[in-house]
């Protein structure tokens, strides 16, 4: 098996892939990711896709654009059920930093649901510890 991680220019391409990913979140990220949502994503975020035996499986989109803070966010990644496991998301998380780093950042944060313990615990695995909590988000970070 092989699994190959590029960034991704084509939007149609982009939300393809992202609506086809749209079942593996929950009923609550899920109603969060609007139109307006995908459409900021397309714009302004890094998109890498990850291919495996010439198929898109995965992505992550992530904004490495603040440079008075330095820190980057991971706005929405996920692993089509079929590949999940079998280390498509560590390396979209390896990407996501060399990207990251590469644009000057240092840092990198995100917001997961507290029910999500399958991503709590991938994330923990990449590096990731708890900085804060509100009500069912628990919000992570490391440095990159
Ligand atoms: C979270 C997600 C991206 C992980 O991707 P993945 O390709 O399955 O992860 P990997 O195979 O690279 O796993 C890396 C490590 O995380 C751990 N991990 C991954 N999923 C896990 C789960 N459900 N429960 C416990 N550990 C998990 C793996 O055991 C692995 O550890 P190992 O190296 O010791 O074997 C994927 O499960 C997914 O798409 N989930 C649905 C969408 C989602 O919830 N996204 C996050 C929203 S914030």
């Amino acid at each position: 098996m092989c699994i190959s991680v590029d960034l991704l220019d084509d939007n149609e391409a982009k939300l393809q892939i992202m609506r086809r990913a749209e079942p593996t979140f929950s009923e609550t990220d899920a109603s969060k990711h609007t139109p307006e949502y995908y459409d900021k994503i397309c714009r302004n975020a890094y998109f890498i896709a990850a291919t495996r035996d010439a198929e898109i499986c995965g992505f992550c989109a992530l904004y490495a654009n603040d440079l008075k803070t330095k820190t980057a966010f991971i706005t929405l990644i996920a692993v089509l059920p079929g590949a999940q496991k079998t280390g498509v998301g560590s390396e979209l998380l390896k990407s996501a930093f060399e990207i990251a780093r590469d644009k000057g950042m240092r840092r990198m944060c995100l917001e997961v649901e507290k029910q999500n313990t399958g991503a709590i615990a991938f994330y923990k695995r990449g590096g990731f510890t708890e900085t804060a909590e509100n009500g069912d988000t628990i919000y992570m970070g490391r440095d990159i």
